[in-house]
Order: C-alpha cells, then sequence, then structure tokens
C-alpha cells in the first residue's frame, strides 16, 4: 500500500455530484457518516502518485477535507500536491515508536502511543484548508530500507 486519501465529508455523498460511486461508510464508533477510506496500490511507476493527488485535490475542491497519507518509502506526494520538491523533502516523517504492541486479555495488537489527533498536529502538513498531508517513513540514505 502506497497512497491513501482519506476524505471526511461534510455532508452528501461521493457519487452524488458526478464522482465514481465510492460506497459511503456505514459509520461506526469515532467514524464519521459518509467519511472514505481509500488505498491507491500497485506497481511502481503506474501513477499512483498521480491518481492519489488529483483524487485529493478534487474531493477539496468539493468542499471535503482530506488526509492524504504518503505510504511510499521514497515519497513524493506532497510534490504531487503542488509543494516544492524542497518544502516537501523537509516534512518528518512518522517516527517508529508511535506504535508499540500490546498484549492482553483482548489480545495482541499494535497501538499508537499517543492519540491520532497529536499525530495529525504534530507531523501533518497542511497543503490547504482542505488537505492535508502525513508521510509514513522515507529511506535517507542507501540500505536503510
Ligand atoms: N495517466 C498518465 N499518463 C501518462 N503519464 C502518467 C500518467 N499518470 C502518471 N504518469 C507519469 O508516470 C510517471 C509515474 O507516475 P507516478 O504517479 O509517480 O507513479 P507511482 O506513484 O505509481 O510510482 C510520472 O512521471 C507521471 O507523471
Ligand atoms: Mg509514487
Amino acid at each position: 500500500m502506497k497512497e491513501r486519501v482519506a476524505a471526511g465529508g461534510r455532508g452528501g455523498v461521493a457519487g452524488a455530484d458526478g464522482c465514481p460511486y465510492v460506497e459511503p461508510d456505514a459509520g461506526g464508533p469515532g467514524r464519521r457518516r459518509g467519511a472514505l477510506r481509500l488505498a491507491i496500490a500497485g506497481k511502481g511507476g503506474s501513477g499512483k502518485t498521480t491518481i492519489a493527488g488529483t483524487l485529493a485535490r478534487l474531493l477539496a475542491a468539493r468542499d471535503r477535507t482530506v488526509l492524504a497519507v504518503d505510504g511510499d518509502t521514497n515519497p513524493n506526494l506532497g510534490q504531487a500536491l503542488g509543494l516544492p520538491t524542497e518544502g516537501a523533502s523537509e516534512i518528518a516523517a512518522l517516527p517508529g515508536d508511535l506504535l508499540k504492541r500490546v498484549e492482553d486479555e483482548a489480545g495482541a495488537r499494535t497501538v499508537l502511543t499517543v492519540p491520532a489527533q497529536e499525530v495529525l498536529a504534530r507531523y501533518g502538513r497542511d497543503i490547504d484548508l482542505n488537505i492535508r498531508l502525513l508521510v509514513m517513513g522515507r529511506v535517507d540514505h542507501a540500505g536503510a530500507g
């Protein structure tokens, strides 16, 4: 999985205005009805970043809030969203200690060590009013991946 575009709805359902129809989230605890989670995956060079950036822009233009998550170890979704290369490479990637493994009576699982809102506030980069970008990680030097 390379790029994810998560869009929080502000009313309306994707598809009603000509967008390709995407089944809206039925809504569970803590989830807004109408929120979408899209993952864009595929082989290298197949257009994932271009599609993710375009989708983010299209959704934002329709007044939806978008959290764009770049999961590529060679991230360039920032540039696709219009950031200059220099600015995009300065975005801090998420550190590994944001996750920890816990095991209790509920079973073994991986959990965040800080609230999700804090992750967004600390590491999110606002592209414009409707789009925020998170960079999962990057390979800083050869052999680090
Ligand atoms: N529909 C398309 N037609 C032609 N070229 C495209 C198209 N989509 C993407 N590209 C180009 O193909 C290259 C790889 O696209 P990119 O989105 O970076 O792929 P990925 O993220 O899957 O590696 C880029 O140079 C991009 O500009
Ligand atoms: Mg890419």
